[in-house]
């Protein structure tokens, strides 16, 4: 078969070992040839590709980023769009395409579906965040990450008498927040899922140092809010959307140091962690799974199992509706927030009064 591959939305580590798993597959066990298209969607809209062989795919498995780079394109959004990425699928002549994203990468995805293109799905985002999977490669990369740099936080927060706000990634989910806060021993831990009352943050620290401590750390998802500005609305970086409408989020623990050292008057500085979460090699847990996402990508290929989504399940790889996986995110659920909970003699990841 002739293969389409391409890799949408925002890098994640481990994007590479999927490519380089599903042309390995297809190559030694099924023949196939395969065509890689650039920048996410744009290289379907623009027609712009290169030859993905066993050449171009060795030595990319511990590398950060995308051989193919990526884009935030949305085909919808261009006149005639999804007619253009069918036209150029035709034109090369392919017979099936992978997409490698997150869930507005897929909603593409589906849409070509339904206009009669053969493809399949490998779910990637660090935020780990997609619906219909328990996994996401990148995901572990960046609480990795996370976690070292709670870590380098911690020493020179405790030299220092101070308050550290640290902002980490997850637009709708706190799962990076959660996993890395866990993990590195965060005192509270602010999440999207639970909006929370900044008077009640400030308080907790204020008791922990009562009880002899004096130094905090507090991590706090970009996309966590306020309860008490009543809006329900994550900080923003500006007014400027992407073209699947998503604004820029990012700022929320400057804002966030400020009030607690302005509540408290304990020193506090704020620490935003941004992209450095997506950079780098994938772990070695990514790139297995990253792996095992690409070769059962292919196999589903040949099964003819399309518009459909490779999904880790049961530490097992299945093959679920493309629309499910869309359907909606998958956020951190009470069951789980409050297991975490018990590391703390109140809430540590932090709610709204009342709630
Ligand atoms: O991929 C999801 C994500 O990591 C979000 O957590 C974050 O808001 C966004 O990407 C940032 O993306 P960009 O690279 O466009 O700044």
């Amino acid at each position: 078969m002739k293969i389409g591959m391409l890799t949408g939305g925002g890098d994640c580590p481990g994007l590479n070992a999927v490519i380089r798993a599903v042309v390995r597959k297809g190559v030694f066990h099924y023949h196939d040839e395969f065509v890689g298209f650039l920048e996410g969607w744009r290289g379907l809209v623009e027609d712009k590709s290169m030859a993905l062989d066993l050449d171009a795919v060795g030595g990319i498995l511990p590398r950060g980023g995308t051989i193919l780079r990526t884009s935030r394109t949305n085909p919808s959004k261009r006149p005639d769009g999804i007619e253009r990425c069918a036209a150029t699928i035709e034109k090369h002549k392919i017979d099936a395409l992978v997409a490698i994203g997150g869930d507005d990468t897929l909603s593409v995805a589906q849409k070509l579906h339904e206009h009669g293109v053969k493809v399949v799905g490998v779910p990637k985002t660090i935020d780990n965040d997609l619906g219909g999977t328990d996994y996401t490669f990148g995901f572990d990369t960046a609480c990795n990450i996370v976690c070292e740099a709670i870590d380098r936080i911690h020493t020179t927060a405790e030299a220092h008498n101070r308050v550290m706000v640290v902002e980490v990634m997850g637009r709708d989910a706190g799962w990076i927040a959660l996993y890395s806060g866990v993990a590195g021993g965060a005192d509270v831990i602010l999440i999207p899922e639970r909006p929370f009352d900044v008077d009640k943050v400030a308080e907790s620290i204020r008791q922990r140092h009562e009880r002899g401590r004096y130094f905090s750390i507090i991590v706090v998802a970009e996309g966590a809010k306020f309860s008490s500005d009543g809006s329900g609305a994550p900080i923003l970086q500006d007014m400027g959307k992407d073209e699947f409408g998503h604004a820029k989020l990012g700022g929320i623990a400057n804002i966030l140091a400020r009030e607690i050292e302005k509540r408290t008057g304990f020193e506090t500085r704020a620490v935003v962690l941004g992209h450095i979460q997506r950079g780098g090699s994938p772990s070695a847990f990514d790139r297995v799974l990253a792996t095992r996402y690409g070769l059962g990508a292919i196999d589903m290929v040949h099964r003819g199992e399309f518009g459909c989504m490779a999904a880790l399940r049961s530490n097992k790889i299945v093959s679920i509706p493309l629309k499910e996986a869309i359907a909606k995110n998958r956020v951190v659920d009470n069951e789980m927030i409050q297991i975490v909970d018990g590391l703390f003699e109140e809430t540590g990841v932090k709610e709204a009064a009342g709630q």
